[in-house]
């Protein structure tokens, strides 16, 4: 049964799921595989970055750009069009049409600007 309400407990299952697929991704899963050493401490920060994100609580307190940027070499602007495949992908299986499409727009928006910091430079 796909899940209407976006609240803790279905954002937990969501980044699960996206994860669990991401780390078996033969693109994406050898660059995550090779930064995140403690799997259920990145799960719990990502848990609490789209509650931050969609319900508002505050409760992530991260930088996502410097987080990015320390895997600039490896991450392209291809790898974000497969991420967000898959995140559309996880949220369409998962979600109801209304919710899966707000988590999409906001990981689109998201996807944008961390892009903009990683890949856009202006010439002095
Ligand atoms: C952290 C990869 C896109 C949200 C990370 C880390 C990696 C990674 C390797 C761990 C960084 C470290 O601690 O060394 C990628 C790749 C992406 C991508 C390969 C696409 C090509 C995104 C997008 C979002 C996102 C689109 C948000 C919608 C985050 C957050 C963290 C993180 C919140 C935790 C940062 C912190 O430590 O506070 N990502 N990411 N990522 N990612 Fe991504």
């Amino acid at each position: 049964m796909k899940t209407e309400q976006i609240d803790d407990q279905s954002l937990r299952r969501l980044v699960e799921a996206f994860y669990a697929r991401v780390r078996t991704d033969d693109e994406l899963g050898p660059i995550f595989n090779d930064a995140i050493s403690g799997w259920p401490e990145h799960l719990d920060k990502l848990t609490d970055f789209w509650s931050s994100v969609m319900l508002t609580t505050g409760r992530y307190k991260g930088q996502p750009v410097p987080a990015h940027m320390k895997h600039r070499t490896r991450i392209t602007p291809e790898l974000f069009e497969r991420w967000l495949s898959l995140w559309t992908e996880t949220t369409d299986t998962m979600m109801e049409p209304t919710a899966a499409k707000s988590l999409q727009d906001k990981a689109r928006r998201i996807a944008q600007s961390l892009q903009l910091a990683m890949f856009f430079r202006i010439e002095a």
